[in-house]
């Protein structure tokens, strides 16, 4: 009996967290970053699919770019879908318009770039996150990157899902700090605000958010970024290009400095000693058309809707410490 129970123990202590990541992935960047340590991670998480939506990039251009990363970190198998590629409501002219009108966006994401080519491939993500919750009821976290289209349209075709999902962890809004796309909210929400208020007042058990609060606290600079870079592998050159080149750019501008963002959520399902106690908060999002689309809403307990883990503070070395060593393992691609 003991030894079993021993075992028992053992196992769901040690029992990877079962995850479907929902990204907005560009060339590398922040979203590239984190599906590398998902993946560079097998012991704490099992990444089971991943799922792609517009936002950083569009929908078309981020499955290109997810597929490259996926091939230099050997998991060429990872099933990917193709989600939503036009928000819940926002589109390109209202952001046009809100920058006239409002004051110039810091970011607009694929709302500033020329959309591919549809791809020759089904968008079945909404049904293929609602299969398999489905298959796996209470089982599977979601792990959401970008705008939360996606999720938002899952939930909107079943309702009963909410109850499903085991966990929603997200990049994703921000409280006390400016916003990074308009002054008042932050890029993912800023991108499609009806959908990240609809799964902020879903009925998801468990929602932990990394806003801008905390990744403000984690920020990358040139000497953390060489680091890296020099570790020379296929997956730390593309990571040099986009970083290095790209955005900040930190060969063209050695001061500048960014934020891990999405790479926090990867960072604290690996370990979250790495991070402070949440703050429990009922927050929504404003979903009117004007100076403050996109910004996060603190409510009163309301009735039915469940709060939301908003994390704060980060022990931001040992952070980068993570970071630092699953991007440069010398993993080979198949
Ligand atoms: O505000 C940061 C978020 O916007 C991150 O998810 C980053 O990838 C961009 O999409
Ligand atoms: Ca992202």
């Amino acid at each position: 009996m003991k030894v079993a129970l021993l075992l028992g123990i053992v196992f769901t202590l040690s029992a990877a967290e079962r995850i479907i990541v929902d990204t907005d992935c560009g060339y590398f960047g922040d979203d590239g970053a984190t599906i590398a340590m998902l993946l560079r991670a097998p012991g704490k998480v099992k990444v089971e699919a991943v799922t792609i939506v517009s936002g950083n990039v569009w929908s078309g251009d981020s499955l290109r770019y997810t597929r490259e990363i996926l091939a230099l970190l050997g998991a060429r198998q990872t099933p990917v879908y193709l989600g939503a590629d036009l928000p819940l409501r926002h589109t390109a002219a209202m952001a046009q318009e809100a920058g006239r009108k409002w004051g110039r966006l810091e970011f607009q994401g694929a709302f500033g770039e020329k959309k591919p080519r549809e791809p020759q491939l089904p968008r079945n993500a909404v049904e293929e996150i609602i299969r398999r919750v489905e298959a796996a009821p209470g089982q599977l976290t979601i792990v959401a990157l970008g705008p939360m289209t996606n999720i938002a349209l899952a939930l909107r075709k079943r309702p009963s899902l909410a109850g499903r999902i085991k966990s929603l962890v997200f990049m994703g809004g921000q409280l006390r700090v400016p916003g990074n796309a308009s002054k008042q909210a932050e890029f993912n929400f800023w991108f499609d605000p009806e959908a990240a208020s609809l799964v902020l007042r879903s009925g998801i058990r468990e929602k932990t958010m990394f806003g801008l609060d905390v990744c403000n606290r984690a920020m990358l600079d040139k000497a953390g970024f060489d680091a890296i870079a020099k570790a020379r592998t296929p997956l730390t050159q593309r990571f040099a290009e986009d970083f290095g080149n790209r955005y900040p750019a930190f060969y063209k501008n050695p001061k500048a400095t960014v934020s891990l963002w999405d790479s926090l959520v990867s960072a604290w399902l690996v370990d979250p000693t790495l991070f402070g106690p949440p703050e429990r908060l009922h927050l929504d999002v404003d979903t009117q058309f004007g100076e403050n689309y996109g910004k996060v809403l603190e409510r009163k307990w309301t009735e039915g809707v469940l709060p939301v883990s908003m994390m704060n503070t980060v022990n931001y070395p040992a952070v980068y410490r993570l970071f630092r060593d699953l991007l440069t393992q010398h993993v080979h691609a198949h």
